[in-house]
């Protein structure tokens, strides 16, 4: 069952609830590793990517249960292994695990991940971190060996405010009893989640959510508890989908707050916001209009992976706009798939430029990576006739069923074959 059909031109109505969101879920589950005890994670989603951690934590030796939304992990058992490569692929896991890694046991290999789909994903931000922390990196034929018989607290000034890199050294240090400062930090609300997380091991941290963050680790970390926050991106999808199929749904279990880079272009371009009791309403009372220019950028810009679907919605919109990728090198993809429905998009280095056509048609597409499936979805819902999306289990990496989700506030949509 890789494929959706979707039968565009029905405006979308009703409510729908956002899930935990991935990106939070991730750092926190490998983050489990560390404290050698028991943790519960409340809201987290049910995706391929965290079945994939899920797998790895089991892996190596740490006992993990899943009750509904709530995970579960005793990493009393854990035993020290090398992340096996076939689940390196999927979810860049062994990046993910390796401030864990380091923490906990003092060791962590990295097979040569050699990117994905959207750029090359490189390490080198990490790895800084990690030498900074009195880490030895060893470079070999098939991968990176990171040795540290004790980590020790230090200054890191990140030379790019990476997600990623921000999240390891933040779990790498929490179990370091002086502090640690990384100046330049991303300021993503998932790393206020991994940070809640933290906390809740023992880790004293400041600064979470601002470009400057403190870490004091503890010696003797605790039973620890989280609840994953809403999945901003998830959210905006099904905002995007509301402006490419029209309608008014009620996207709930959010606070648009988390979304507001997002929003704000969504209301410049036409679409009507209300904040609700549960999250929010969105509505398309009328046409849309193309902004002249969006860019993306680290949090609290435009998010890069909002890019793909905002782009879908622009395609039928009046008039001319571009959206500039300034994240990752290689992320229009779907720009190309979208031409092959009817849009009229043209892809100049890092720029897309669109210019806005009256209705997309349906057609036999295939995603490249998760934000296209989401892109190719937002487009199939508002195109005129029925559009074919192969590869859908890069969309499952990052949404609950969303196909299921979409049918049930009115689209036309399922997964078949
Ligand atoms: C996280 O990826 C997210 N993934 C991505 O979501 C998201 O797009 C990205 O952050 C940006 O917000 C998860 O959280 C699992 P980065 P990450 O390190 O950590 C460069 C999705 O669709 N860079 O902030 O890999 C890098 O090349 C995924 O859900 C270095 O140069 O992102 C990129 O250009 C896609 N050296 C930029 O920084 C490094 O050591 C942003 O990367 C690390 C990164």
């Amino acid at each position: 069952m890789n494929r959706y059909k979707i039968e565009g031109g029905y405006p979308l109505r009703g409510k729908t609830e956002v899930c935990g969101a991935k990106n939070a879920a991730l750092p926190i589950l490998a983050a489990t590793i560390i404290n050698g005890r028991k943790s519960i994670i409340h809201n987290c989603p049910d995706l391929s990517d965290i079945t994939s951690i899920i797998e790895i934590l089991k892996y190596l030796g740490c006992k993990v249960e899943r009750r509904g939304k709530d995970v579960t992990v005793d990493s009393s058992t854990f035993i020290s292994r090398t992340i096996p490569h076939f689940a390196m692929k999927q979810t860049r896991s062994s990046t993910i695990f390796a401030g864990a890694l380091l923490a906990r046991n003092g060791y962590a290999f990295i097979p040569g991940s050699g990117g994905c789909h959207i750029g090359a994903r490189p390490i080198d931000l990490h790895l800084k971190g990690f030498k900074a922390l009195g880490a030895d990196i060893t470079f070999q034929p098939d991968g990176i060996v990171c040795r540290a018989k004790h980590l020790r607290a230090c200054r890191i000034e990140l030379d790019f405010p990476s997600v990623g890199a921000t999240e390891n050294l933040m779990i790498a240090s929490s179990l370091t009893p002086a502090t640690t400062i990384i100046t330049n930090a991303a300021m993503e609300p998932e790393i206020v989640n991994l940070a809640q997380y933290l906390r809740s091991v023992g880790a004293h941290i400041k600064g979470d959510g601002t470009s400057e963050i403190h870490i004091k680790g503890t010696l003797s970390p605790k039973d620890a508890e989280v609840t994953v926050i809403p999945d901003r991106i998830v959210a905006s999808t099904y905002a995007s989908a509301v402006a490419s199929a029209g309608g008014s749904v009620e996207i709930c279990g959010i606070s648009p707050g988390l979304l507001s880079p997002f929003l704000a272009v969504m209301r410049r371009m036409g679409m009507s916001i209300n904040c609700t009791k549960n999250g929010f309403t969105i509505c398309k009372n009328s046409g849309l209009v193309n902004l002249p220019y969006v860019c993306t950028g680290p949090y609290p810009l435009f998010p890069t992976d909002c890019q793909p679907m905002l782009v879908a919605a622009m395609t039928t919109a009046y008039g001319f706009g571009a959206v500039r990728e300034k994240i990752f090198e290689n992320r229009f993809g779907h720009c190309s798939r979208l031409n092959d429905m009817g849009a009229n998009v043209t892809v100049r280095g890092r720029t897309a430029l669109i210019r806005g056509v009256p209705k997309l048609k349906g057609a036999n597409v295939d995603a490249c990576d998760l934000r296209c499936g989401a892109a190719l979805t937002v487009a199939a819902l508002g195109a005129g006739g029925t559009t074919y999306i192969s590869n859908t289990h890069y969309i499952d990496r990052g949404y609950e069923n969303l196909v299921s989700e979409l049918a049930k506030i009115g689209a036309k949509a399922e997964r078949i074959d």
